[in-house]
């Protein structure tokens, strides 16, 4: 027996379609969009990808390293909608619309960003395993007018930013070098 819907001039488009629905739901994904640096990317991630590794693994952006994976190091910060976090604790299904900026969108036209700068010049690193996390903490504390601008507060800032190097005193002077050039970006 014929079935009327085989005749329709979309039967071939819906079969697409549910084909698709059935590989996707099988694999488990979920549709997510994210603005990354200024850029929307729509991607499809399973309910439990991190969003480190959302970041690394699907978008390419190794920038934003993976240190203890336990929310104890800060090498994996980055700022969502402006605010500091450990990325490697975080869901990605969670950031839907989300702003996202990871160190490789700290730069403008080709320019680092002056925190950058600083760390470039004091010296602020030695392996550099953890430097894009300091650099995103420091940004983030930079702009942040509840934390002062002594250096022990500064210090209590970055706390949650290790360094295995021990480059703490040069970060510490490549932050307040940084603190006197103003850009808030
Ligand atoms: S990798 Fe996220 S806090 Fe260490
Ligand atoms: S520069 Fe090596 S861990 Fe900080």
């Amino acid at each position: 027996m014929t079935n009327p819907r085989d005749n329709h001039p979309h039967a071939g488009l819906l079969a697409d379609s549910l084909a698709n629905s059935s590989v996707e739901a099988a694999a488990g994904t979920r549709a997510l969009q994210l603005i990354v640096n200024g850029v929307e990317r729509r991607l499809r991630v399973t309910p439990n990808a991190v969003l480190l590794d959302v970041l690394r693994d699907q978008l390419g952006l190794t920038g934003t390293k993976k240190g203890c994976d336990h929310g104890q190091c800060g090498a994996c910060t980055l700022h969502v909608n402006g605010v500091a976090i450990n990325s490697c604790l975080s869901l990605a299904i969670m950031h839907d619309g989300d702003e996202i900026t990871t160190v490789e969108g700290l730069e403008r036209n080709g320019e680092l960003h002056p925190v950058q700068e600083a760390f470039w010049e004091h010296d602020a690193y030695q392996c550099g395993y953890c430097t894009a996390g300091q650099v995103m903490s420091a940004v983030a504390i930079l702009k942040d007018v509840r934390i002062g601008s002594d250096d022990a507060s500064v210090r209590e800032a970055m706390s949650g930013n290790i360094c295995r190097c021990g480059a703490y005193k040069n970060i510490v002077a490549a932050i307040q070098s940084a603190r006197k050039t103003g850009r808030a970006d």
